[in-house]
């Protein structure tokens, strides 16, 4: 039985529509008090009070009682890089005695120390270490993630990290998965100094093999000062839309006037990712685009950065997504609580706009608006429930986990133990 309700809520809380959710209409909520929740076959079939219920045989239902507690769309984290070998606590240690990121990078370390460990680890090994990464998104709310592969740098293993993706996706107990190749996430020993190189042998030699399986739903790059410059980034992008791919870009991360935001609106990404160092030229580029910006907090609060302008963003009538970015170097957080601690106090975004940059926003930023991200009748029954009495709570009570239960595709696949 996939029949599932949801009742009396203290408040069922949703943004609306498919769409990215842009400027003013972030702080755009729909709140129900006494909210009640009905989904047949893992579909939600309505949404609103009390009065939805009358004339349905609750007996065919799996029953939630939410009395006191808030129901939010599960969150997508529209951002991840979360299958990779091996780990680097080593590096967060040099990082907090005043190394920075990139200087570790620059010295052999960072990506391609995560680089030799993923090559050196077995689908079967991906796999296990991928189902308990779920299981702590499912106990954060989260519903959709997305995922990168970009730590293989070479086909196989390249191949090897999305052909996880994809089997964990499959797995009857899954929540939604996207996959992204992210072939120049870095360049690998054997390309150093061959730049373009490398680019033509992702477009050539991995591309097809990934479009052929379909492995993948996006292309990304990381395009930064000492990574891969302006030039090579466009040449990849175009590449990969050549191939039918939709388009993401690592940008603005760490230099000043790179320009990343820019291309990213030349190029018509779907979303630009980090935009610690975004320019007002960038935000309008972002913005005249439809390309979502999507902020990774985490990411700034560990490298000691400073933050992505989220405010100025919305201010300027752009569209922010937040996301998790979880990975071993420069992020190994997958804490939503701190997102949103990080977004309301450093970045100034409401309440209200938070949650909707890490739903609905979340979603369009994957291309999954249209069936996930807000709690409409058509949609996937994707529910995170929380034991606060309103969504406030969720920014007041900051960097606490209050997520009891996690519903993906209207079954319930967390549950806090009491
Ligand atoms: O999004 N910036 C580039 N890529 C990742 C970090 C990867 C790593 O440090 O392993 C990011 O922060
Ligand atoms: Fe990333």
């Amino acid at each position: 039985m996939n029949n599932l309700i949801v009742k009396n809520a203290s408040q069922i809380v949703t943004s609306k529509g498919n769409h990215l959710h842009k400027g003013k209409e972030m702080a755009e909520l729909s709140i129900i008090e006494n909210g009640c929740l009905i989904a047949e076959d893992g579909k939600i079939k309505a949404v609103g009070g009390p009065e939805i219920l009358d004339g349905i045989d609750e007996s065919k239902y799996e029953v939630i009682d939410a009395e006191g507690k808030t129901v939010l769309p599960g969150f997508c984290d529209s951002h991840t890089h979360f299958i990779f070998g091996g780990y680097r606590e080593d590096e967060f240690t040099w990082r907090l005695n005043g190394d920075s990121y990139m200087s570790i990078m620059e010295r052999g370390g960072g990506i391609s120390s995560t680089t030799k460990a993923t090559r050196a680890t077995s689908l079967e090994e991906f796999i296990d270490l991928g189902k308990k990464r779920i299981k702590s998104f499912l106990r954060h709310g989260v519903t959709t993630v997305e995922g990168k592969s970009g730590y293989g740098l070479d086909l196989d293993t390249e191949i090897r990290q999305l052909k996880a993706y994809k089997e964990l996706n499959e797995l009857p107990d899954s929540i939604n998965i996207v996959p992204t190749y992210m072939g120049p996430h870095d360049i690998p020993e054997e390309y150093k100094g061959r730049n373009s190189e490398f680019i033509d042998f992702c477009l050539d030699e991995v591309l097809p093999v990934v479009k052929k399986e379909n492995l993948a739903k996006f292309c990304d790059i990381f395009t930064e000062k000492g990574v891969f410059n302006i030039e090579e980034s466009r040449k990849y992008l175009e590449g990969c839309k050549k191939t039918g791919f939709p388009i993401k870009m690592h940008a603005d991360e760490i230099a000043e006037g790179f320009g990343g935001a820019e291309l990213a609106g030349e190029m018509k990404c779907v979303s630009a990712d980090h935009l610690l160092q975004i320019s007002d030229e960038g935000i309008k580029a972002l913005r005249d685009n439809g390309v979502s910006a999507t902020l990774l907090p985490l990411t700034a609060f560990s490298i000691k950065s400073r933050y992505a302008p989220a405010r100025k963003i919305i201010d300027m009538g752009g569209a922010v997504s937040l996301a998790t970015d979880f990975n071993p170097g420069s992020c190994y957080s997958e804490s939503i609580p701190l997102i949103i601690a990080l977004s309301a106090i450093y970045m100034e975004m409401s309440p209200e706009e938070i949650i909707t940059a890490i739903t609905i926003n979340g979603a369009s930023a994957l291309l999954e608006g249209d069936t996930r991200g807000t709690l409409e009748p058509g949609k996937y029954a994707d529910i995170a429930i929380f034991d606060v009495p309103n969504y406030r709570f969720l920014t007041y009570h900051f960097a606490v986990n209050e997520c009891i239960m996690t519903i993906s595709e209207g079954r319930v696949l967390y549950k806090r133990e009491k």
